[in-house]
């Protein structure tokens, strides 16, 4: 029996990070998503996520029309912060125009997806005293959506790395979704760090000098980190990873760099992901991109929650009718028109994965 199909667009897509969760997510609920649009502006990103994934991005995203975006199910979206110091007072989708979550929202307005899943910095939730979160909770209100959101830390989901993000979740029709409460126990650091690492990582003298004289060397790995005021502290995990941090911002040990292959495990990459290019670059790449099992975790309890009266539809229907080809639920809801609440969706993966 085939399975169902999950059609998800990809924006703002970085070199592919909300990729591999809602790949993992699906694998997780023994579904399969298929990527139908993704848009990178940055050209050294769009060629990473090409070589790891196939796909080219399209570019900026403020140049596509909304009419020429495939129709999807999922739209997942880790929008840059540039646009909160424009959003403001304004009031709603027309005042976000010239920001880029207003690109957003004219996606969602013209293709309606079951849901969508953005990702961004804490920061947005005290922004403007709180004044453009409410904007853009909304404009989402206004396009029909229903939405929740919360602040997650990487650190509850396995990774070691301090890393906080605000997800906003949407469906078009009310559902009930659980937030991941994560708990998943970190992975030590030593298991994230290479055995062995070039020189060229190691900090000049005078810099590890003054680092020892503000910290202790400690027995386990840490990562020695310097805020804005001078100050060192030092933890068996990383603070969040920054795009355009000073090389000597996150210190292993207080005396080298992270390399390109650790920052991408911080953020929970797989091991067969290509890193393709200079340091600067993949640095901040990964300096960008969202902890991957963060966003799985968001995205599974998304998928179930918007999919689960189609996943339970679905295996009702084929159990007397014949399938052909791929069927994705935009189809599925086409065939059978709408269906009756099912409440307990752990139910309907447990049927899912037996299949
Ligand atoms: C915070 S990162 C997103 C990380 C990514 N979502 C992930 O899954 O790891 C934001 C990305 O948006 C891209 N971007 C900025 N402006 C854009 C535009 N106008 N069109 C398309 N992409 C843009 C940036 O180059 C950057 O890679």
């Amino acid at each position: 029996m085939d399975k169902i199909t999950i059609r998800y667009i990809d924006l703002f897509a970085g070199v592919g990070g909300f990729r591999y969760a809602i790949q993992n997510a699906c694998m997780e609920l023994g579904i399969q998503a298929e990527c139908v649009f993704t848009s990178e502006i940055d050209v050294e990103c769009q060629k990473v996520y090409q070589e790891n994934f196939g796909d080219v991005p399209h570019g900026d995203i403020t140049k596509i029309s909304e009419d020429s975006i495939p129709d999807h199910d999922v739209l997942l979206a880790g929008f840059p912060c540039q646009p909160f110091s424009i959003i403001g007072q304004m009031k709603g989708f027309d005042d976000t125009r010239g920001t880029l979550f207003f690109d957003i929202a004219r996606i969602i307005k013209e293709k309606r997806p079951k849901a969508f899943v953005l990702e961004n910095v804490k920061l947005l939730v005290g922004h403007n005293k709180g004044q453009t979160l409410k904007v853009i909770q909304k404009t989402l209100k206004n396009l029909g959506y229903h939405t929740t959101h919360k602040v997650l830390n990487a650190l509850n989901f396995g990774l070691p790395q301090k890393r906080e993000r605000i997800f906003i979740v949407g469906f078009r029709e009310p559902c009930s979704f659980k937030w991941p409460h994560g708990k998943i126990p970190m992975k030590p650091l030593s298991s994230i760090l290479e055995k062995q690492v070039d020189d060229k990582y190691y900090a000049s003298e005078h810099i590890r000098k003054k680092r020892l004289s503000k910290q202790k060397p400690t027995k386990e790995p840490t990562i020695w980190h310097e805020n804005k005021a001078g100050n060192i502290s030092a933890y068996p995990y990383s603070c969040a990873l920054r795009a355009g941090a000073s090389y000597n911002y996150l210190l292993v040990n207080g005396e080298r760099r992270l390399t390109d292959r650790e920052m991408f495990r911080l953020q929970g990459f797989p091991e067969e992901f290509k890193i393709i290019s200079c340091y600067t670059q993949a640095r901040k790449q990964a300096g960008n991109s969202l902890p991957v099992p963060m966003a799985q975790a968001v995205i599974k309890n998304t998928v179930e929650a918007s999919c689960s009266l189609l996943i339970a539809d679905y295996k009702c229907k084929t159990d007397k009718l014949i399938v052909d080809g791929q069927l994705s639920l935009f189809e599925n809801e086409r065939k059978y028109g709408k269906i009756t609440q099912i409440a307990d969706s752990r139910k309907i993966q447990a049927t899912i994965s037996a299949q």
